[in-house]
């Protein structure tokens, strides 16, 4: 079977990501690599921190440290959140290193050799008193339409308008505060697009089925929007030197050496291995992202490794999210307040979070978080549904164990192994189709069917009757159902999933196949809760953080 790499977009480290961005790719990326290894698949699972780009030379020089030290302490503190949060990366890198450097420069070189890189002159902003140029958005003035103060050089967000940094009213210096600005002409590189077009259109044409639609649609209107050079320097010092003469004073533009990463950050994991992955040609590559990020891996990225003519494999799928937003709560990445993937762990454990986000998936339209969306999950899905069917089932079983008979070799109930079979089928068939959200729907519709099991059979009735054939073909079933829930839950709650597993023998990583195995219920281990309901305290943590 093919190799398959599973990368999802790279956070920027200039804040701790929220539980939207969370959602919006990183978590749906994790679930789906945990079920590639649960279906016994060879893949890896790449992701990191996006470390250059101007915001975070902003925020270094404002604290007073060199950007390299605050992008590497910002990038430990994401890391450790992420793996708080059960992700498991094959490897958790960063894009500031060695390893991605060569990358970059390897396949700069092969695009400068094949001819698509061109150079431009461009009006950039100087700022006499800290003598360099300012990068557009590093300038702020008067707004020529609206006459709003507060216009960046790239745009206005008063009025929306996109604007260059030269028509600004009274522009002036965001490092120094001063306006001793002059507009002076320098070099730009640009990737040459349009050079590039009959391979991107190749591209798109022939993998677009394999996007989900947001990402079809973006991209087909970003084609016909018609392919302009896009320029790949920038007036910074934060970035990967060009390495080219009479751009000493340039850094690559942060895009371009962050979707270069997923290489670099599989080749600072492993030298030997990266090639294997990305050169070979029969390898899938699935990428995972928030909607903002669709042109940049559906056109730009593509013309990047098909123009450097290097052997790199091309996306195979995109898979991009809508947003999950809150009226109710603030998902602010900027302001180190909202409710960050460090922060919503002092409300609730790994587990709640992973499964409550997964149910709320943003996967064809954007969704709303909020506390009475989150009560509702936990206390009516999670705890109501799932958790109380695989615990009473466990508790019933234990208590009657006498009466059970031989847990391998015993029959369910009629027609019940056909309605675990479909059950399992389906799931199988969403995340084939990585449709996330609707793969864990089947794990709550098999509790669906438990539910209905037990309050249709009531065993417990079965037990003080004496029936003990009955007892045990039903109590067999809930069984069976609570082992199959435990399985199919892994790749959302892990922790939830093995603390049902181990009542059946299973200590490590569930497998697919293992739920074709024999029940191997094992009487030694205790019962205990799987969820619990949340309430008050944690209705009003979440309080906190409202907008
Ligand atoms: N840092 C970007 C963001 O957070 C995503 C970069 S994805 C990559 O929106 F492909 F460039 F890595
Ligand atoms: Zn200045």
């Amino acid at each position: 079977m093919s190799k398959i790499i599973v990368t999802s977009a790279l956070p920027y480290i200039n804040g701790i990501p929220h539980l939207g961005n969370l959602a919006g790719s990183i978590l749906p990326a994790d679930i789906y690599s945990k079920y590639l290894s649960m279906a016994g698949r060879d893949h890896i699972f790449i992701c990191g921190s996006d470390q250059h780009g101007t915001p975070v030379e902003l925020t270094a020089i404002r604290l007073g440290i060199p950007p390299e030290e605050y992008a590497d302490s910002m990038h430990e503190r994401v890391k450790a959140a992420l793996e708080a949060f059960g992700c498991t990366f094959t490897y958790y890198g960063k894009t500031h290193t060695d390893a991605n450097m060569r990358t970059v420069y390897s396949i700069f070189d092969a695009l400068r050799k094949n001819g698509y890189i061109i150079e431009a002159q461009v009006l950039q902003a100087y700022c006499l008193i800290d003598k360099r140029f300012i990068p557009d958005r590093m300038i702020e003035g008067v707004c020529p339409f609206c006459n709003g103060t507060h216009a960046r050089g790239d745009q206005c967000d008063d009025c929306g308008h996109t604007l260059r940094a030269d028509e600004l009213i009274e522009p002036h210096c965001n490092i120094c505060g001063k306006g001793e600005i002059e507009f002076r002409n320098t070099k730009s590189l640009m990737l040459d697009l349009p050079a590039l077009s009959k391979q991107i259109m190749g591209f798109v044409e022939k993998r677009k089925e394999l996007f989900t639609k947001n990402a079809i649609n973006k991209t087909v209107s970003f084609v016909e929007g018609g392919l302009k050079p896009r320029s790949i320097s920038r007036e910074i010092r934060w970035g990967f030197k060009i390495p080219m003469e009479g751009y000493e004073d340039k850094v690559f533009y942060v895009w371009f050496d962050a979707v270069i990463g997923y290489i670099g950050i599989t080749d600072e994991w492993s030298h030997a291995e990266a090639d294997t992955y990305w050169k070979e040609g029969s390898t899938e590559l699935i990428q995972f992202m928030g909607k903002d990020n669709i042109e940049f891996h559906t056109v730009i990225w593509p013309a990047i490794l098909s123009g450097s003519d290097l052997g790199y494999i091309l996306p195979k799928r995109i898979i991009a999210y809508e947003w999950l937003n809150s009226k109710s709560v603030k998902f602010s990445k900027s302001r180190g307040n909202g409710l960050n993937i460090e922060n919503s762990l002092k409300v609730l454990g790994a587990d709640y979070w992973r499964f409550m986000l997964a149910y709320l998936l943003p996967e064809t339209s954007d969704s709303e978080f909020s506390p009475e969306a989150a009560e509702e999950i936990v206390n009516k899905i999670m705890n109501d549904k799932i958790g109380n069917f695989v615990h009473r089932a466990i508790t019933i079983a234990l208590r009657n164990i006498g009466m059970l008979g031989d847990t391998d070799s015993g029959q369910l109930l009629d027609g019940y192994s056909d309605r675990l079979d479909s059950i399992s089928k389906s799931y199988v068939s969403e995340f084939e189709s990585i449709r996330i959200r609707e793969a864990l729907r089947e794990v709550v519709a098999l509790a669906d069917i438990g539910n209905e099991l037990m309050s249709g059979k009531r065993p417990w009735e079965l037990a003080k009757s004496g029936n003990s054939l009955e007892f045990s073909k039903v109590m067999l079933t809930a069984l069976r159902i609570s082992k199959n829930i435990g399985i199919l839950l892994w790749p959302f709650a892990n922790s939830s999933s093995a603390s049902i597993l181990k009542h059946f023998g299973i200590h490590s990583e569930p497998k697919l196949a293992m739920l074709q195995e024999p029940l191997n219920f094992d009487s030694s281990v205790p019962e205990e809760q799987v969820f619990y309901k949340i309430g008050e305290r944690e209705i009003s943590l979440l309080s906190e953080y409202k907008g």
